[in-house]
């Protein structure tokens, strides 16, 4: 439903791809870390679970914050049971590179999406390394055998994905010689910057990192900047409801992250970068988003990969903008957590917008949007995009399917709410 104007000031949660790797790389490090600005999100809690069933003790000391105990490159336990990633792709694609090195066997579960989502892209490089890894048609439960001895490879992967390149890399810790990823569209490197944090000698340039297995990590601490991901949805609904101005504060703003922005900014969005910084190695600011009318525009393909999650969201604001947007290059959509092209397509069409369907994206005619009935298939970002599309409605939309919206975004309602949305739960 309809809500106010979107006025003051957010706090967004925590960066979901940091917080995976943060946890990640502080249990295979020497000494204690503290990592400040968690998520406290359903798929980053389940990362911090499986380390604790490999042996790591992790404290909360207080929500958002972590103190892993971490044991050392090799000193993970065998597991007494399979490790339940639940939604998240992220932890199950990286931890598949990282236990392919252990001495100990091991078997990663999820929910139906994620036993949905094609695992082959890492697997078959991994197989390359040396790696076991026995999945059922290239979909999980993913049943690595321990004790492979690894060997380094140089591997293009032929979709552009962090997680693909994520995952040879944490191979290539434990494999002799020099792992080489070269990506043809670059995409977020925190991997590979948080490896050189926790002092792991590495090389990469833009498209291209390698490194040398053997070494070790040395404990640091991590701050975890507000996710930008998460922050687009109040960027898009307050570029569509009038009035608004809203400030989100402290976001991460990584080049690879922010093609939203960028696009947002192209069909006419009002939205200022503030006291933009370096802090604790990743790049912040504040982002002030005021209500301003958007046109369609024809999406270049160069920006898929910067914006991958934030589809969703910018179909919402192609819906409501005025004239045509053009969305080509995407294919990847339909392997999410949802195929997010149907997903988006079907959801835009019950509110009353004329969308064509392409294999690789979408043709949507902005225009009126009206209330109906969505299915988020469980999709936490659908959901989302279309909480910010209903403020925009003319009418109440009713969206199926919610619960995952805590995988990456907890609270995501409350502070909605908060910022003005007109949202309830039925
Ligand atoms: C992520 C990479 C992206 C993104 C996901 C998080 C990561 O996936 O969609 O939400 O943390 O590396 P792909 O690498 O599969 O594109």
């Amino acid at each position: 439903m309809r809500g106010d104007a979107l006025r003051g000031e957010l706090a967004i949660p925590g960066d979901k791809s940091v917080s995976h790797r943060a946890i990640m790389l502080a249990a295979l490090a020497d000494g204690v870390s503290r990592i400040d600005g968690f998520l406290e999100g359903a798929d980053t809690r389940a990362t911090a679970a499986i380390f604790g069933q490999l042996g790591v003790r992790i404290e909360t000391p207080e929500p958002g914050v972590r103190i892993v105990h971490g044991v050392g490159i090799d000193g993970l336990h065998a597991p007494a049971g399979p490790l339940d990633c639940g939604n998240a792709g992220t932890a199950m694609r990286l931890l598949a590179g990282l236990l392919a090195g252990q001495r100990f066997d091991s078997v990663l579960v999820g929910d139906a999406s994620l036993s949905g989502r094609p695992m082959r892209r890492v697997t078959e490089p991994l197989a390359a390394m040396g790696a076991r890894i026995d999945a059922d048609d290239g979909h999980a439960p993913l049943r690595i055998h321990g004790a492979q001895p690894l060997h380094a490879i140089e591997h293009a992967p032929a979709v552009a994905s962090a997680q693909v390149k994520s995952a040879l890399l944490l191979a290539g810790l434990y494999a002799r010689g020099e792992t080489v990823v070269r990506e043809a569209q670059a995409t977020r490197d925190y991997t590979e910057r948080m490896l050189q944090a926790f002092g792991y000698p590495l090389a990469c340039r833009e498209g291209e990192a390698r490194l040398q297995g053997g070494h070790r990590l040395r404990a640091t601490d991590v701050a975890v900047p507000a996710d930008f991901s998460s922050a687009s949805f109040f960027l898009v609904a307050a570029s569509l409801v009038p009035d608004s101005d809203l400030c989100l504060r402290r976001i991460g703003i990584h080049p690879r992250r922010t093609g939203l922005l960028r696009v947002l900014r192209a069909m006419g969005a009002d939205i200022e970068s503030i006291d933009a910084q370096g802090e604790g190695g990743e790049l912040v600011a504040d982002l002030r988003v005021r209500h301003a009318p958007l046109r369609g525009i024809e999406v270049a393909v160069t920006h898929v990969a910067d914006m991958i999650d934030e589809f969703p969201v910018l179909c919402a604001a192609a819906a409501c903008a005025q004239g045509t947007t053009t969305i080509r290059g995407a294919a990847e959509l339909r392997v999410k957590e949802s195929d997010r092209i149907a997903t988006m397509v079907a959801g835009l069409r019950a509110l009353g917008v004329t969308v064509e369907e392409l294999p690789d994206g979408a043709v949507i005619h902005g225009g009126r949007l009206h209330g109906g009935s969505i299915e988020s298939r469980g999709d936490h970002r659908i959901a989302m995009a279309f909480a910010v599309a209903a403020q925009a409605a003319d009418g109440e939309v009713r969206i199926g399917d919610v619960a995952n919206v805590a995988t990456s975004f907890p609270g995501f309602d409350a502070l909605a709410r908060q910022a003005g949305f007109g949202l309830r739960n039925a």
